[in-house]
């Protein structure tokens, strides 16, 4: 709507023959005034995969000379429902979201529908209905991410493996679709046991520390480990070589997201696969604002198009991995 009201200021100045200077100016100021404000709440920026999406929205923005209000809620969920609501009270025209957990976004998602802030939830889930809740869901699917995962250490491990499986932050959409997608695989599989589910919140640290009583406390000899993310796979590769066993030769593992490290380890035979996880969602994200803004129809759920790393392909990316 400002938009809009610019633009016909615009050619009421124009049409209305005033010229010089002043004319410039105050075009400028009206542009100005009318500038697209879009607000983003992000759950974290403290690894590979957060950093390079937290780019991605806000250099779009800029391409697009689209004011970007970042708010970075630290991990703690009670802040970025703070911040949801400070991005509401700021009269924001949009409100991406990228939710630490499902299920505790219900009042914060109600209260933008009510100030009628358009909603988009990036990368992860929260409780509600697409077109109803919120606009629309722009992510990975992670069902899909479970179950390539599960299909490769299948024919990695010859339909024999015990499993470690290093799940991410309890409660969110990310842990908890990737966990169904690779059961919904391996239960096909007498002989593919989970011998061990244990979280490591999505980061390297907890990668490694749970990798490591996982391996002092085990009851069954190791042979797999699949991780919800890249960075708990290198913190579990540490651990493992800490404990004087080989990854990628006694020990397959395959975990989510195609970060540089993880390309690395693919190269130097540690890590098995990676399924890809694209952070890069700063063009559709903004496409679809402007295409809202217009009036089009948008989809419930934007899907990532996400590749598969192996050795097959490792050292064509990794340069220009994040
Ligand atoms: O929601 C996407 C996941 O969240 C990424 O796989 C992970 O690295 C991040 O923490």
């Amino acid at each position: 709507m400002r938009k809009i009201y610019s633009l016909l200021i615009v050619i009421f100045l124009f049409t209305t023959g005033c010229g010089g200077q002043s004319l410039r100016q105050e075009i400028e100021e009206k542009t100005e005034e009318g500038k697209m404000r879009v607000g983003f709440s992000q759950m974290e920026n403290n690894s590979p995969w957060r950093i390079a999406e937290t780019n991605s929205i806000k250099s779009e923005a800029e391409k697009r000379g689209i004011e970007l209000i970042f708010m970075d809620a630290e991990g703690d969920v009670e802040k970025q429902i703070n911040d949801i609501k400070y991005l509401i009270d700021q009269k924001v025209d949009y409100i991406i979201l990228a939710p630490k957990l499902y299920e505790e976004f219900g009042e914060a998602l109600r209260l933008a529908k009510e100030a009628k802030i358009p909603l988009i939830l990036l990368d992860r889930k929260a409780k509600g209905e697409p077109g109803e809740d919120y606009l629309t869901l722009i992510a990975s699917d992670f069902i899909w991410q479970g179950q390539q995962a599960a299909n490769i250490l299948v024919e990695a491990a010859n339909e024999e493996a015990y499993i470690v499986e290093l799940t991410g932050t309890e409660g969110s959409s990310a842990a908890i679709d990737r966990a169904k997608g690779f059961r919904e695989i391996i239960d096909q599989y007498e002989n593919m046991t989970i011998i061990a589910s244990e979280s490591a919140e999505f980061n390297r640290a907890d990668g490694k520390r749970v990798m490591e009583s996982i391996i002092r406390y085990r009851e069954k000899k190791i042979t797999a480990v699949y991780a919800h993310n890249d960075e708990m796979a290198i913190g579990a590769i540490q651990a493992l070589k800490a404990a004087g066993m080989h990854p990628g030769q006694d020990v397959v593992i395959v975990s989510i997201d195609g970060e540089k490290d993880a390309l690395k380890a693919i190269i130097a035979n540690e890590l098995y696969a990676s399924i890809e996880c694209n952070p890069f969602m700063g063009p559709v994200t903004f496409d679809v604002i402007e295409r809202h803004q217009k009036g089009e129809e948008i989809a419930p759920h934007i899907v990532s198009e996400d590749r598969i790393y192996t050795i097959e392909n490792a050292i064509r990316y990794v340069d220009s991995a994040y």
